[in-house]
């Protein structure tokens, strides 16, 4: 399977992945791309020799639909099987994401269905919730919504703050997007809980 990875940053979810897919793995990284042409990502993508492609989205002001229609040029030149969202933070029309519904994935760093958005630490812990955690789930036309694909569990620890929870989460994001991209590019959509 062929797979292309979407980032706005620093990219560690997309390193995990490439990282993963090695092996007798069922899926290959084939493009990272992101909506910003100084992500950090892009260049530890191309150190790793993997194609990349940016496409900056401040130039089309409002208008989504013209900086999607961008953005796939690349992503279907690469011939993607699958879409991973890794730190993607642009919303997607529904109009892009009919195109690969069933086979794009995101990365939310919240359990699901909670803290949908923004800010999902500081919800966490404003809420005063003892765990927090992170969902991947496939991308449909509702943000942050569609099937789960899988979940992983934290504590929430006294003194915690958005910064020391989120590198706490961070951590099993790098451990669930793997699994779960491994099983997807099986064929194996159940879903998996890690703690
Ligand atoms: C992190 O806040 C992570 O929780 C979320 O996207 C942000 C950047 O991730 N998934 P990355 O390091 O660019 O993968």
């Amino acid at each position: 399977k062929r797979v292309a990875i979407l980032i706005s940053g620093g990219g560690s979810n997309m390193l995990a992945l490439v990282a993963s897919m090695t092996g007798d793995h069922p899926a290959r990284p084939v493009l990272v791309a992101s909506n910003d042409p100084g992500a950090m990502g892009l260049k530890r993508a191309a150190e790793l020799g993997i194609a990349t492609a940016a496409v900056e989205h401040r130039p089309f002001k409002g208008d989504r639909a013209a900086f999607e229609a961008a953005l796939l040029q690349p992503i279907l030149a690469a011939e993607p099987d699958i879409l991973c969202l890794a730190g993607f933070m642009r919303v997607l029309t529904p109009a892009f994401v009919a195109r690969f519904e069933g086979r794009m994935l995101n990365i939310h760093p919240s359990l699901l269905p909670k803290y949908t958005g923004l800010h999902t630490h500081q919800r966490a812990l404003d809420a005063g919730d003892t765990e927090a955690g992170c969902s991947v789930h496939e991308v449909t036309a509702a943000l942050d919504e569609g099937p789960l694909l899988g979940q992983a569990r934290v504590p929430v620890l006294p003194g915690d703050t958005a910064d020391s929870l989120g590198a706490r989460v961070l951590a099993q994001e790098h451990r669930l997007y793997p699994a779960v991209l491994r099983r997807f590019a099986a064929g194996d959509r159940s879903p998996i809980f890690l703690s």
